[in-house]
């Protein structure tokens, strides 16, 4: 991957669970920042893409190594205000967020040898600073020495809300709204649970808890840290 920008300036992390609204808040501090954003959850639902699209039958995704999944020719590509996401050099966005994808992610992201085949593009991203990566081992492993590291939280209940609204169902649809806290309750366990780069609040990080928080309101405490901390 080349970083054709110079854009000095710190690394800032969000980790959390899923539908904490790490993704789209990230990107928005960038924005405001004029940083770049890393989604390294993209990189992991790539990962999954890849081998769907692969003649490695499912099974078998397990035992592959490292250079397996090497192979699979995941990369980034800066683009204006952060990276586009690459396989064997097409393109990928939308392909990234179905449910065939979105239902294995949390398993491939649980083998050692596919977190290993990314963490240096990972890191490469953050080569010269100004940066805002979101993920969930973003603080923890990734970027360990960021200057500014976030744990974003929200009631299971409000993200299982946020998440269907943002893929246009009804959020008063009680029966909708449990099975959607329950998909994102398998979802954490099974990030958290793993053993290796758990989600966990990183050494160092600050705690935020969204709950109730208007979108703009969680931007705005993130940009505030910040400065606060004079990072910027
Ligand atoms: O943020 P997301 O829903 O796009 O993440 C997809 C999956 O990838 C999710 O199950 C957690 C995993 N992931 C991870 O293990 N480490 C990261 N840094 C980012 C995502």
């Amino acid at each position: 991957m080349r970083v054709d920008s110079r854009r000095e300036g710190p690394i800032i992390t969000l980790d959390g669970p899923a539908g904490s609204g790490k993704s789209s808040t990230a990107k928005a501090v960038a924005k405001r920042l004029g940083f770049r954003h890393l989604d390294s959850g993209a990189l992991y639902r790539a990962l999954t893409l890849g081998l769907l699209r692969s003649s490695v039958v499912e099974a078998d995704w397990e035992s592959l190594s490292e250079q397996g999944f090497t192979n699979l020719d995941i990369n980034l590509e800066t683009s204006k205000n952060g990276f586009q996401v690459l396989i064997g050099g097409e393109a990928v966005d939308s392909e990234l967020r179905t449910p065939g994808v979105t239902d294995r992610v949390s398993f491939v992201a649980s083998l050692p040898a596919s977190r290993q085949s990314i963490l240096g593009l990972q890191r490469k991203a953050g080569e010269d600073g100004g940066l805002v990566a979101d993920g969930r081992d973003m603080g923890t492993v990734v970027f360990p020495h960021a200057e500014l590291k976030i744990y974003l939280i929200a009631d299971l209940e409000e993200r299982a809300m946020r998440r269907l609204r943002q893929i246009g169902q009804d959020c008063s649809d009680d029966f909708e709204l449990a099975r959607q806290a329950s998909a994102l309750n398998t979802r954490d366990q099974s990030d958290s649970q793993r053993t290796i780069s758990p989600l966990k609040k990183a050494s160092g990080a600050i705690e935020l808890d969204t709950t109730g928080l208007a979108f703009e309101e969680q931007v705005q405490a993130i940009v505030d840290l910040a400065h606060r901390l004079t990072l910027l």
